[in-house]
């Protein structure tokens, strides 16, 4: 074990790796607010530098560059990407191609696993643990990739219930609910769900995601949460959102200290440090990739958001734990 009583204790060069002199990468082919801004925080926040583009209008994208030519130009520029886009998998098409770092900052309706992070450290922090929670997730299951990380995260947990409250039209879909065995029960309102949750996460019905305006606007105020129904919750509850909020949420809301949405986007700065950092460290730099899932054939995706229709990719397939055969980029079962 290692101390730190005095400056000298540390090398020059321990000290060159703990005040980075590195730059970060945001390539951001969709909107954002917290995830961008975080990052950007986080990295000057540990001295580092940041570059990249907030809209992928302004980039060469909008002349028809791929993400693979892209992350292999950025490659060149910077040390470490956080990368959103609006296909599913991308930034996994990217970390096939890119000779530094790449972190998913949300993939379509796929996956956030930073947000996922982010939500772990605000649980862990709320209420000291992540097993036998009882975790309500309401509003939009079909898109929302912040759920879909959170139950992959929070499956592994001993004790873990999952209670889900959707329209029927955004239900979590099959791919996901394979991943969730019999952990969850299905109910209609929230007025069922309050008084069991331990955790109760709000999602917004996400507009960009809808083909069908009529029917985005039939869906949007499915599930309203306001104080009458905070009433009904247990008093060690919380209630998570990972933002923007549309209606989901009444203002009303905010001021019971069992909503921690605010609480919890302060975390998602503290998580991204975490995340970049690590991953920075000649540690992770030098170990074997991660993220194989096992051996894979070839086979066609019928997601039509999965990048590997648009990119020049092998498109392939793993069969995961389950025994289910599964889209090796978007995790779609085939
Ligand atoms: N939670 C989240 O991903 O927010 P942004 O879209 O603002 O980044």
């Amino acid at each position: 074990m290692r101390h730190l009583l005095d400056s000298t204790d540390l090398t020059t060069g321990e000290i060159e790796k703990i005040v980075l002199r590195k730059k970060l990468a945001t390539l951001f082919y969709e909107p954002s607010t917290r995830t961008r801004l975080s990052f950007t925080a986080a990295m000057m926040e540990l001295g580092g530098q940041v570059l990249g583009f907030s809209d992928a209008r302004s980039s060469s994208v909008s002349k028809g560059e791929t993400v693979a030519d892209t992350v292999r130009v950025v490659s060149a520029f910077a040390d470490i990407i956080a990368m959103r886009h609006y296909k599913e998998g991308a930034p996994r098409v990217a970390s096939e191609f890119s000779r530094i770092p790449v972190i998913n900052a949300g993939d379509g309706g796929h996956s956030h696993p930073t947000q996922t992070m982010t939500d772990l450290l605000t649980i862990r922090r709320e209420l000291g643990r992540f097993d036998h929670l009882t975790i309500g997730l309401c509003g939009d299951l079909k898109y929302g990739r912040t759920v879909h990380s959170l139950i992959k995260a929070m499956r592994r947990y001993e004790g873990v219930h999952f209670v889900l409250i959707a329209p029927k039209e955004l239900a979590l879909p099959d791919y996901m609910k394979a991943e969730l065995g019999n952990a969850y029960t299905e109910v209609s309102t929230l007025e069922e769900a309050m008084p069991i949750v331990d955790v109760l996460y709000m999602t917004r019905v996400q507009q960009e995601r809808f083909a069908d305006r009529d029917e985005y606007e039939r869906l949007k105020d499915s599930f309203i949460l306001d104080e009458r129904l905070m009433a009904l919750g247990k008093p060690s509850m919380i209630v998570l959102h990972p933002l923007p909020r549309v209606n989901e949420i009444t203002v009303g809301v905010d001021k019971d200290p069992r909503a921690a949405y605010f609480r919890q986007v302060e975390n998602g700065k503290y998580v991204r440090k975490a995340i970049i950092y690590t991953l920075l460290s000649d540690e992770y730099l030098h170990a074997e990739p991660t993220g194989h899932k096992g051996e894979a054939d070839t086979c066609a995706c019928h997601n039509d958001r999965c990048i590997a229709t648009t990119e020049p990719v092998e498109q392939r397939t793993y069969t995961d734990a389950d025994g289910i055969k599964r889209c090796y980029y978007c995790d779609h079962m085939i």
